[in-house]
């Protein structure tokens, strides 16, 4: 009994009733919340300078040492939302690059764990970065596909498409991307697809055609405020506007669809540094083999089947590398 009391002496004090058994669950509701404290240390600088450093130098191989830092600084100060959010997306990068390592190691799987709770972490401190649902459901979708849990596969999908609703420029790529790498007679397949071109007409302004995309007469709206800022390249995501096109190319043709793919591929060469993107010469390769590519899609064997953007070693820095 006097256990009791002093357990529920402070939930007393704010006069309410609690009886022995809904206690706990009281003291649990009404603990503080976790807030945002931003306070930047030179360790909380050192690791997002070096997350920069390494994400935009393409540099995979360092990602050891960029998530030993973000988590020394975010032990240093678990309130902080950006550094809770880079180390998610550090563990993010180490899975979805996990093409470029030598011999993938099973435990790779376990950084879509920690990406789920660092971006949870993030969401919490940050409710109001729209982004960050997007990233979060992506993941507990993987997590679900992992684990074999179909209630946090579902979870993950329908806080995507939450996800959309509140920043269609941004997570309509999120979902979709992440749905590109089921298979391609999925109806989820079909629907991410549908979400690349529903992102591009919130992009555009208008419905573009499925059949003939021309999306030279958008090219003047390029801008770097507002919502509409994550249509085009910035110092976040240097080539973003080719990596998008890049990645929608190849669900197009794993879609069957190779003459519509080469035009959106096509696309990616109208941004002004087209020329500086480390990635050209992939996209000129898929170009010129969309036809051929699109065939070995037919193949029954998954394992045939080519690579997408979104399972090679470059799913995060064909658009964030300089
Ligand atoms: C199609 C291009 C594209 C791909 C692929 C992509 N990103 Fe991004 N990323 C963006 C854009 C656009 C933004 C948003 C920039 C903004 O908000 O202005 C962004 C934002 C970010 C941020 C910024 C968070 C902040 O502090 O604002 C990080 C970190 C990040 N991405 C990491 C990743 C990782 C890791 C991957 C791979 C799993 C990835 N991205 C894949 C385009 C891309």
């Amino acid at each position: 009994m006097t256990v009791t009391l002093r357990r529920c002496g402070w939930i007393a004090f704010l006069g309410l009733l609690c009886n022995t058994a809904g206690c706990d669950k009281l003291a649990i509701r009404f603990a503080p919340e976790k807030t945002a404290d931003l306070r930047a240390t030179a360790l909380s600088q050192q690791a997002r300078d070096l997350f920069w450093e390494a994400l935009h130098g393409g540099q995979y191989d360092r990602l050891p040492e960029v998530r030993r830092v973000l988590t020394a600084a975010y032990l240093e100060n678990p309130n902080h939302p950006e550094i809770s959010l880079l180390l998610a997306h550090a563990h993010l990068w180490t899975l979805a690059e996990r093409a470029r390592l030598a011999e993938v190691p099973p435990g790779v799987t376990d950084h879509a764990i920690l990406a789920e709770h660092y971006f949870a972490e993030a969401h919490r401190l940050n409710p109001e970065d729209r982004r960050i649902p997007g990233w979060l459901g992506g993941v507990k979708l993987a997590l679900g596909r992992i684990h074999r849990d179909e209630r946090l596969t579902r979870e993950g999908y329908f806080m995507l498409h939450d996800a959309i609703r509140a920043f269609p420029e941004f997570n309509g790529f999120s979902a979709g991307y992440v749905l590109g790498s089921r298979p391609r007679e999925d109806d989820r397949f079909k629907e991410g697809l549908d979400d690349l071109w529903d992102n591009l007409d919130r992009c555009a302004g208008e419905r573009i055609d499925r059949t003939n995309p021309d999306y030279r007469k958008y090219m003047a709206q390029e801008t770097q405020a507002g919502p509409k800022r994550v249509c085009w390249n910035s110092r976040i995501a240097p080539h973003n506007f080719e990596g998008f096109f890049l990645a929608m190319g190849d669900m197009l043709v794993k879609d069957g669809r190779p003459a519509v793919a080469k035009q959106i591929y096509a696309t990616a060469t109208l941004s002004k540094s087209y020329e500086s993107w480390p990635y050209r010469s992939l996209l000129e390769a898929r170009m010129a083999q969309a036809e051929s590519r699109a065939q070995r899609f037919q193949a029954a064997d998954p394992t045939r089947h080519p690579e997408i953007l979104f399972n090679s070693a470059h799913a995060c820095t064909a658009c964030h590398a300089q």
